[in-house]
């Protein structure tokens, strides 16, 4: 059996990690500024961490969610009190498609509506509901076609009054940075509307923290820059540092359904232990902070590269715009200076590395990148 070739693949086996670095099976050194796209938050197999899967996996890796799971209710209780959000609840489940497939569904519930509200150039995942809130056409198949969604100009607060006010909206679903776009950053004066008019007209505020979340954007949540709290958060990638695993975050004014949210995977004894071990890491190293300051700088040094069109981010989310393809750039980078980057679209590298990235760490990076520009 063949892999099915879906991925442009670089010629690259990494076979080991340690902190910011990665290691491919030839014994080359890599800098992560990629962090394997969002998901390695606390750094490659940081000892903690493996010391508390590792625990784990020798007690019980597994067990259905018909029984009571102390992991599930540790997390929950550290998560609400890290994340600033105490009274939610939370419901978990394996990737980020999962999560925001879950608050639509669990949006719509609520209210009985059918339509949603998303945005121009946003990616929500590749599931049913997912997919079609994700506007990019070619990700979506026939069955894909829902009726059901309108994209939003981004920041057009104008727009979505008209639209909330007819009431038939059951959800907004915005993420907090848009990653997949490039880096575009929603007003925080903009956001403080769209909840206000998702209050006034009864509508769902989802904030998709899937890739802005868990710290990246040097706080908790990209949203909380603009002082507003959502109705429903999700959040996956740096939730496990590299364990599938997403959650859903629930204001207490949804009531819980038997039967009609579930899932399999979700919520594992080995997954929780990895998401613990991830806030711990997280509280214990003011890794928040980290990515805050270590992000300022990086966002300062690169406004410096004359040959740069535009940087863009917020704590170590950063998008580096040029006015030319990337392409030959970024495999430069990767194969002769030795740094994995993100991109997206052809002109924009993506930097989402480990929230630990330390200032010498972001100035090998700055050094090898302007090689390259
Ligand atoms: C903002 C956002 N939402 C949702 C997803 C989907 O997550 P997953 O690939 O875990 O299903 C992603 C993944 O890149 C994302 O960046």
């Amino acid at each position: 059996m063949k892999l099915f070739d879906v991925f442009p693949l670089f010629d690259l086996n990494i076979v080991k990690g340690k902190g910011c670095y990665v290691y491919d099976d030839k014994g080359n050194e890599y800098l992560d500024l990629y962090g394997g796209h969002a998901v390695i938050s606390v750094g490659h197999t940081h000892p903690y961490y493996v010391e508390k899967v590792t625990d784990q996996l020798n007690k019980i890796g597994f067990y259905s969610n018909s029984v009571i799971n102390k992991l599930q209710q540790e997390l929950a209780q550290k998560l609400g009190e890290q994340c600033g959000y105490p009274d939610y609840f939370l419901f978990l489940i394996n990737s980020g498609a999962e999560a925001n497939e879950n608050a639509i569904k669990l949006a719509s519930f609520h209210n009985g509506r059918k339509k949603v509200l998303a945005f121009k150039k946003a990616f929500h995942g590749r599931t049913s509901v997912t997919v079609a809130t994700t506007d990019i056409p070619s990700y979506s198949a026939p069955v894909n076609e829902n009726p059901n969604i309108t994209f939003a100009p981004f920041n057009d607060i104008e727009f979505i009054k008209k639209k909330l006010a007819t009431k038939e909206y059951c959800s907004v679903i915005i993420e907090g940075i848009q990653g997949v776009a490039g880096i575009q950053i929603p007003d925080d004066e903009f956001l403080k509307q769209l909840r206000e008019v998702c209050t006034q007209t009864g509508t769902i505020l989802i904030l998709d923290e899937i890739q802005s979340g868990y710290g990246r954007s040097g706080k908790f949540f990209a949203h909380q820059y603009a002082g507003i709290t959502a109705d429903i958060i999700t959040v996956a990638k740096g939730i496990g540092n590299g364990f599938p695993m997403a959650g859903v975050l629930i204001n207490p004014m949804f009531k819980a359904v038997y039967g009609q949210l579930g899932t399999t995977f979700g919520g594992n004894h080995l997954a929780c232990a990895a998401a613990i071990a991830v806030l711990d890491i997280m509280k214990q190293e003011k890794l928040i902070d980290n990515a805050y300051n270590i992000g300022q700088f990086l966002l300062e040094e690169l406004k410096k590269i004359p040959q740069i069109k535009e940087v863009r981010g917020r704590g170590l989310m950063i998008g580096i715009e040029f006015d030319q393809p990337i392409k030959e750039k970024r495999s430069k980078l990767l194969f002769e200076e030795k740094v994995f980057t993100g991109a997206t679209g052809t002109t924009v590298f993506r930097l989402l590395p480990p929230l630990c990235l330390t200032k010498e760490e972001a100035q090998i990076f700055l050094d090898r990148f302007k090689k390259i520009v």
